[in-house]
C-alpha cells in the first residue's frame, strides 16, 4: 500500500486483570496478571493496520497526561503515526478502561470511563492532507454533546473531495456503529461511507439474530455502492454488496482461546487491510476472521506481527 490508512476515533489506556475465573461480586481475590496496555477501537485497528504492513496513522485526541505520554510511546513503538492529533491540555483526561479478562473463556468485560477529553472536530480535521491517504475508517462515536454529526460532515467532506479526482486518487470510507446504546445518534452514518461495519450487539439491539439477517437487513440503509460487513463473535463474519450478493465466513478458533478483547477491531483492520488491496468482500471477511481468530488466542494485539506470515494466514496475493 502506497499510502496510509487512517483510522479515527478513541484512544484510550486500558488496565487488565486477567482473573482464574469471573469474580463474585464483593470477593477477594488474586488475579493471574495484570497489565497497562493501547485501547479503544481506532487505536486498535490502526495498530492492527500496521502489524499486518499498512502505512497506518490515527487521529483521535490526547490529554495532556502521563496516560497519554504513554499512549504515544506505543504508538511510536508500533509504527502507527499519530502527528495528526489535537493535544488538549491540562484538565482533560485520558480515557480508561478497567477490563476484566476470564481466563477460562476469554471473555472480557469492560468498564469505561470517559469524563472530558473531546472527540475529533471537523476543524481538525481539514489540516490533514487527504492526498496521503487510500482509506480512512471512522469509529462511529457521538461526540460531549451527544451527536454524531460531526463524523458526518468529515465524512461528507472526502466524499467532495472525492467527487472531482480519478477513480485511483479517491479515498475509500468506512466506518463502524458498534454500541447500541449509541444507536440513536450512530444511525445516521449508515449512508454516509463505503463500507460500514455493524458489530453482534449493535444488530441484537435492532432485533436481528443472525449475521445474515443483519447483513440483508442493513444493506437497504446503506448507500448506493456501499457494502455491510456484519462480525459475529463465534459464528463468524457475513458481508452484502449493494447488488444484494451476500458472503459469509466461518469463525477460525485458536488452539486455546485466551483473550477476546480487541477481536472486533482486528477483524475490522484485516478486513480494511485486504479490501485496500482489492480483494473481494468474501476474501476480505475470511482474512478478517482468521486474523482476528488468532488474536483471540494471544495475550493483546502485539503478536500479531508474527502470525501473519505463517502460510494458512497468508493473503493471496
Ligand atoms: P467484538 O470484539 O466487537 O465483540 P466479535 O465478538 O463479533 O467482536 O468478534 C469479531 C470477530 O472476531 C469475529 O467475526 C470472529 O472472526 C472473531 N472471534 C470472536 N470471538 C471468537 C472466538 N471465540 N474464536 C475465534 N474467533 C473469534
Ligand atoms: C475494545 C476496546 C478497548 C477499550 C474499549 C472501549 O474493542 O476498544 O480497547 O477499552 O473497547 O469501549
Amino acid at each position: 500500500m502506497s499510502v496510509r490508512v487512517m483510522c479515527v476515533g478513541l484512544a484510550c489506556v486500558d488496565i487488565v486483570s486477567v482473573c482464574k475465573n469471573y469474580p463474585e461480586e464483593d470477593s477477594d481475590q488474586r488475579v493471574l496478571d495484570f497489565y497497562w496496555q493501547k485501547g479503544g477501537n481506532a487505536a486498535n485497528s490502526s495498530t492492527v493496520l500496521s502489524l499486518l504492513g499498512a502505512k497506518s496513522e490515527y487521529m483521535g485526541s490526547f490529554a495532556n497526561d502521563n496516560e497519554m505520554r504513554f499512549l504515544q510511546e506505543e504508538f511510536t513503538s508500533q509504527g502507527v503515526l499519530t502527528s495528526n492529533c489535537h493535544t488538549y491540555d491540562t484538565g482533560y483526561m485520558t480515557p480508561t478502561s478497567i477490563i476484566i479478562v476470564n481466563s477460562q473463556n476469554g471473555s472480557r468485560t469492560i468498564l469505561h470511563a470517559s469524563k472530558n477529553l473531546p472527540e475529533v472536530s471537523l476543524e481538525d480535521f481539514k489540516k490533514i492532507d487527504l492526498k496521503n491517504y487510500k482509506w480512512i475508517h471512522f469509529e462511529g462515536r457521538p461526540n460531549l454533546s451527544g451527536s454524531s454529526y460531526e463524523i458526518v460532515r468529515m465524512l461528507a467532506y472526502i466524499d467532495e473531495y472525492n467527487h472531482s479526482r480519478s477513480e485511483s486518487e479517491q479515498i475509500q470510507t468506512s466506518v463502524e456503529l458498534e454500541k447500541p446504546a449509541r444507536a440513536a445518534e450512530l444511525d445516521q452514518l449508515l449512508d454516509k461511507a463505503n463500507y460500514v461495519f455493524i458489530s453482534k450487539d449493535y444488530n441484537q439491539h435492532k432485533g436481528l439474530n443472525s449475521k445474515e439477517e443483519s447483513a440483508r437487513a442493513f444493506i437497504q440503509k446503506c448507500r448506493k455502492g456501499a457494502a455491510v460487513i456484519c462480525a459475529w463473535g463465534e459464528d463468524g463474519a457475513a458481508a452484502m454488496d449493494s447488488q444484494g450478493q451476500l458472503v459469509t465466513s466461518p469463525c477460525f478458533p485458536p488452539d486455546k482461546l485466551c483473550d477476546t478483547l480487541a477481536a472486533g477491531d482486528t477483524f475490522n483492520a484485516a478486513t480494511i487491510y485486504a479490501l485496500a488491496q482489492g480483494k473481494t468482500l468474501a476474501d476480505a471477511i475470511t482474512f478478517g476472521c482468521k486474523i482476528a481468530g488468532a488474536k483471540c488466542g494471544m495475550q493483546g494485539i502485539k503478536g500479531l506481527k508474527d502470525v501473519k506470515f505463517t502460510e494458512e494466514l497468508q493473503l493471496n496475493q
